[in-house]
C-alpha cells in the first residue's frame, strides 16, 4: 500500500508550461538568485528597426541581449547645452551585424561609448540581459566591459611601448588569464603571423588596425564595437579590414556595430542606420 504524495507536489502529468523566458525576464530577483536576467526573445514586428529585413533564412525571431531605451546625452558648451542622444531607443539582434552611418557630429561615437560602457548617459538606460548597466557597480561595469565588449577604433589605440602580441593579450591579462600562446594565434587568425614581437611603430595602419581587431577578440566578448575602423586607413586596407572584420562576425556569430562613413562597407551589414537628429532611423 502506498501513500499519496503530499497535496503541494505537483502529478507528474501537470500540464502548467514551464514559464517563458520573457516571463523568467520579469520575475524580481532574490537576494541570492543569480543576477543574470534572461535576454528578451523578440517577434520582428517590435524590434526597432525601422522595418529592416531580416537576412534571408533569418527568420522571424531574434534574440536581444543589448538594447537601449529613451537614451539621452547632452554635452554642456559653456552656457549652452548641445543635446547629442534625444531619447534613443534600438534593439541589437544577438550575432548579427548593424551600420551606423550619419554626419560627422551627429553622435554616432557617442552611442557608441554608451552603448560599450564607456560613458554615462544622461537619460534612459543601456539593457544587457535585462540589466540597466549604468545601475552597476563602476567595478562590475569594468569587468562586464573587459569580458563582454571588444572595442575597435579609428586609432587603433594600441600601447606603443608594448609589442603586438602584448597588445593583443592586455583584455586577458586584465581578467588574470594572459597566454601569450593564445595571443599569438589570434594574430594568425587575423593575418599577421609571425609579427607577434613588432612594436606598433614597426607596423603599417593596416596591420595595426589588425592587432586592434585581435584584441578586441582576445576575451571571446559577444560584442564588438568599431567606430569608423577604416578611417585612417587608404580604401583598399580599409576594405579589406572590413571584410576581416564581418568574416570574424559571421565566423563567430558576434554582435558587431559598426560606425562607417563608407557607403560600400554599409551595404555589407545586416541592418544599417542613420543617426539623425539624436536617433537613429534607417
Ligand atoms: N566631451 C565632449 N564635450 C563637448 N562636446 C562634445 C564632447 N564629445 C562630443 N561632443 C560633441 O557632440 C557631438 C557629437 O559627437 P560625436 O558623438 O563624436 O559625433 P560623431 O561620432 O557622429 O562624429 C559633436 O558636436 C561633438 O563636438
Ligand atoms: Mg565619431
Amino acid at each position: 500500500m502506498s501513500n499519496p504524495p503530499p497535496a503541494s507536489s505537483p502529478a507528474p502529468s501537470d500540464p502548467r508550461p514551464a514559464p517563458s523566458p520573457a516571463q523568467q525576464q520579469h520575475t524580481p530577483a532574490g537576494p541570492s538568485a543569480p543576477a543574470l536576467a534572461p535576454q528578451k526573445e523578440i517577434y520582428n514586428p517590435a524590434l526597432k528597426l525601422g522595418g529592416a529585413a531580416l537576412p534571408a533564412g533569418g527568420g522571424q525571431d531574434v534574440t536581444v541581449r543589448l538594447w537601449a531605451e529613451g537614451l539621452t546625452r547632452q554635452y554642456s558648451m559653456g552656457t549652452s547645452k548641445l543635446d547629442v542622444l534625444r531619447g534613443l531607443d534600438v534593439d541589437f539582434p544577438a550575432g548579427l551585424s548593424c551600420i551606423i552611418q550619419g554626419q560627422s557630429g551627429s553622435g554616432k561615437s557617442t552611442l557608441l561609448h554608451l552603448l560599450g560602457g564607456l560613458d554615462r548617459p544622461d537619460g534612459g538606460r543601456v539593457m544587457w540581459r535585462g540589466e540597466s548597466i549604468y545601475g552597476w557597480s563602476r567595478n562590475k561595469l569594468a569587468e562586464w566591459r573587459n569580458l563582454n565588449v571588444g572595442f575597435i577604433f579609428q586609432s587603433y589605440q594600441l600601447l606603443p611601448e608594448l609589442t603586438a602580441w602584448e597588445n593583443v593579450d592586455i583584455p586577458a591579462m586584465l581578467a588574470r588569464r594572459g597566454s601569450r600562446k593564445k595571443a599569438e594565434e589570434l594574430l594568425e587568425m587575423v593575418g599577421l603571423k609571425g609579427r607577434a614581437t613588432h612594436k606598433p611603430r614597426q607596423m603599417s595602419g593596416g596591420e595595426q588596425q589588425r592587432v586592434a581587431i585581435a584584441r578586441a577578440l582576445r576575451n571571446d566578448p559577444e560584442l564588438l564595437l568599431a567606430d569608423e575602423p577604416t578611417g585612417n586607413l587608404d580604401p583598399k586596407t580599409g576594405r579589406e579590414i572590413v571584410h576581416l572584420l564581418l568574416a570574424l562576425q559571421r565566423e563567430k556569430q558576434k554582435t558587431l556595430i559598426l560606425v562607417t562613413h563608407d557607403e560600400s562597407v554599409a551595404a555589407m551589414g545586416h541592418f544599417r542606420f542613420q543617426m539623425r537628429d539624436g536617433q537613429l532611423v534607417t
